[in-house]
């Protein structure tokens, strides 16, 4: 399946180019995004060698990441970039993760963002259950989620098994629930 592209008033999400690399290492290597999220490249080179490596992949393979790059509009700058980890067939059930650029924190682009790419799963995919993991000291990716309408959940009730590490804290969005956002 070929990935997605989207459009909000202020943002397009789309494949990550290699031009891109530049900025991905940039936000990627930033202290306050490190702190928070496991993947992080050494240099400009990793960055741009992820960037390659994920222009051969398919899109909506179980078991598998993709990331997609959020762009501002109009110049197209990546200031973001947005996961979606397919956890079985057909899109039923999926985690997502989400990072904003630190210059472009708190200006609402991450719900701009991942409301958009929740309306296509829940739309287009049918996807039931979608699952946030985050660290109970992210102020800001627990306060995204609860705009966004997520539950905390237990994870011992979800089908899967994550391996989560201390202080992570699981939420889920349910597509009964969606309606409400
Ligand atoms: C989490 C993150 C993506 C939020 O991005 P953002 O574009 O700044 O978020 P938004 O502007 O859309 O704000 C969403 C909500 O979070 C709140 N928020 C944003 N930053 C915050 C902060 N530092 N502290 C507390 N609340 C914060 C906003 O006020 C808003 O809530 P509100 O509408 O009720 O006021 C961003 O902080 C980030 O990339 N962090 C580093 C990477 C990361 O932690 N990713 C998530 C891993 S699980």
């Amino acid at each position: 399946m070929n990935p997605p592209r989207f459009e909000s008033e202020r943002l397009i999400i789309q494949p990550m180019n290699i031009t891109d690399a530049h900025n991905l290492y940039a936000y990627r290597s930033h202290p306050d995004v490190v702190r928070f999220q496991s993947m992080m490249f050494k240099n400009e080179s990793e960055a741009r060698q992820f960037i390659q490596n994920h222009q051969g992949f398919d899109f909506g393979i179980p078991e598998t990441w993709y990331q997609l790059g959020i762009y501002l509009k109009p110049e197209q700058e990546l200031i973001g970039d947005m996961g979606v980890h397919i956890l079985n067939e057909n899109f039923e059930t999926v985690e997502i993760g989400y990072t904003i650029a630190p210059a472009h924190q708190r200006n609402g682009y991450a719900f701009e963002a991942v409301h958009k790419f929740l309306d296509f799963l829940f739309t287009d995919q049918y996807t039931n259950t979608v699952i946030g993991i985050t660290d109970s000291h992210n102020h800001a990716s627990i306060r995204l989620l609860a705009r966004l309408k997520f539950q905390r959940t237990q994870p011992e009730s979800l089908l899967f098994d994550f391996e989560l590490l201390q202080d992570e804290l699981v939420f889920t969005l349910s597509r009964t629930m969606q309606i409400f956002v």
